[in-house]
């Protein structure tokens, strides 16, 4: 039975009922419903519209409605109510009977749903926060594992310097962990409690609002009731942490299809996160990172169908803000999914060092080292450019990387260059010269892994 029947004469069409009613989806939002209710008891009992009996047998039978919800939260979407909220008062009338009708004085389901769907983003950003915590803790120990194998860095998807397989895993790292912060911030910022906003003017019961906040673990109370009932910030907020994370983990996705490809070899995928063609024996393919690559999409189009939802909605609720909870789910599952396969693909990953070695040493990746050489000589740096550039045409159509030109070729170019040119060109030398706090000096890289580790001993998630 609907909550609000009184005012019909006629029963809702079976397709209307269909398309109006969300507790298919919204039956997620149960513990919080039932949390919710449970601190609007304690709020209407200190106004005295029910006793300390009354609201001990509320109590107990939220409580007793909680358990069952733990034991099996699927179990409710398919009760035929129209949402949450008439769920969980109709089984509270069904165990405590009459009693259970005086909950909903002096709330709506208006700012109900607001603080239910709050507390979901604040529930759901806790698990995501360790999430995003394990993936930086995966790719810290890799870095450390692998913070002097040499390999190739790119621009332009072009060979440019050479790097370390750690320092690369050390930036996405920083990407995650900007993530970790991002979505501590959004957390506080939503770290408002709108119950007792009531339809949108306000409760007209004298509950003490702080106290209520505090109650349900919020900071403070909303200020604003007609702001209250119609905010969905925090769900764009939240959202739009998802998909920036998920643009570092597609990008990182990217990465290592690369270097898993067999043109570059540079890493051996595991069993685990790959699978077979059913017609090509001799294929393994990098499904798990093409799906974290593939799903990216997928949470941008949730956001984006957020930001299009409220757009241009008049205050205060609507029955268009029904719609911000599905995409929500979507968004915030698909994230967490795809940080727990990134963080499996690490586990079990080879990474080849023979191979990055030699494309490293390949690509004239030491062309700056040449350029920065001349310019220790007098020359400069454009002209210096221009010398080198030559130089390399030279070295390819002779099929030689520049530290095998004798210094009689290299004189082809320009006559400063003598025997001290060759120490500088070696790997070795182009990493440790980069010693600034950031670059690939190998006590550097270390240094970074020690601080995030650091940091990440010291986490509470
Ligand atoms: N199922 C509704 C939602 O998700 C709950 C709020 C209903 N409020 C109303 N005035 N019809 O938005």
């Amino acid at each position: 039975m609907a909550l609000w029947g009184g005012r019909f004469t006629e029963a809702a069409d079976e397709r209307f009922k269909r398309f109006n009613d969300s507790l298919v989806f919204d039956y997620r939002l149960a513990i919080q419903d039932i949390e919710g209710s449970m601190g609007w008891a304690r709020a209407i009992n200190s106004v005295g519209i029910i006793n300390a009996e009354e609201l001990e047998k509320l109590e107990n039978a939220l409580q007793e409605l909680l358990d069952e919800v733990h034991q099996d939260p699927e179990k409710i979407a398919h009760a035929g109510l129209e949402d949450i909220h008439s769920y969980v008062e109709s089984r509270l009338i069904e165990k405590v009977g009459d009693l259970g009708k005086k909950l909903h004085t002096g709330r709506s389901r208006n700012d109900q749903v607001a603080l239910d769907i709050k507390m979901w983003c604040r529930d759901q950003s806790k698990v995501l926060l360790k999430s995003i915590t394990e993936l930086e803790k995966v790719l810290t120990a890799t870095a450390k594992e692998h913070y002097d194998t040499v390999m190739p860095g790119y621009t332009h998807l072009q060979r440019a310097q050479p790097i370390t397989f750690g320092h690369w895993a050390m930036a996405y790292c920083e990407m995650f962990d900007r993530d970790y912060h991002r979505l501590v911030n959004a957390v506080s910022l939503m770290d408002a409690c709108p119950l007792g906003s009531a339809a949108l003017a306000g409760t007209a019961y004298p509950v003490d609002r702080d106290k209520l906040a505090r109650d349900l673990g919020f900071s403070r109370a909303t200020r604003n009731s007609l702001d209250s009932v119609s905010d969905r910030d925090h769900i764009v907020e939240i959202m739009n942490c998802a998909s920036i994370s998920m643009i570092h983990l597609s990008r990182m996705a990217e990465d290592l299809i690369i270097y898993n490809s067999g043109e570059s070899a540079f890493v051996e995928l595991s069993d685990k996160v790959t699978s077979g063609s059913s017609l090509m024996p001799q294929k393994k393919n990098p499904d798990a990172l093409e799906l974290i690559r593939g799903k990216t999409g997928r949470v941008f189009g949730d956001q984006m169908g957020m930001m299009t939802t409220l757009k241009a909605l008049p205050l205060a609720y609507d029955k268009d803000m029904q719609e911000d909870k599905e995409g929500l789910f979507d968004a915030m599952d698909t994230w967490h999914d795809c940080l727990e396969m990134a963080a499996l693909v690490f586990e079990g990953m080879k990474v080849r060092k023979d191979r990055t070695m030699q494309a490293a040493k390949g690509g004239y990746s030491n062309a700056t080292e040449l350029a920065d050489y001349l310019v220790g000589k007098g020359i400069p740096f454009r002209e210096a450019h221009g010398i080198v550039g030559k130089a390399v045409v030279y070295a390819i159509s002779q099929d030689k990387p520049l530290e095998e030109l004798t210094v009689a070729e290299f004189h082809k170019f320009s006559d400063v260059i003598s025997d001290d040119v060759y120490p500088l060109l070696q790997i070795e030398s182009i990493l440790s010269k980069r010693s600034a706090r950031g670059g690939v000096n190998l006590s550097r890289i270390s240094e970074a892994v020690s601080l995030m580790e650091k940091e990440l001993e010291t986490r509470e998630v």
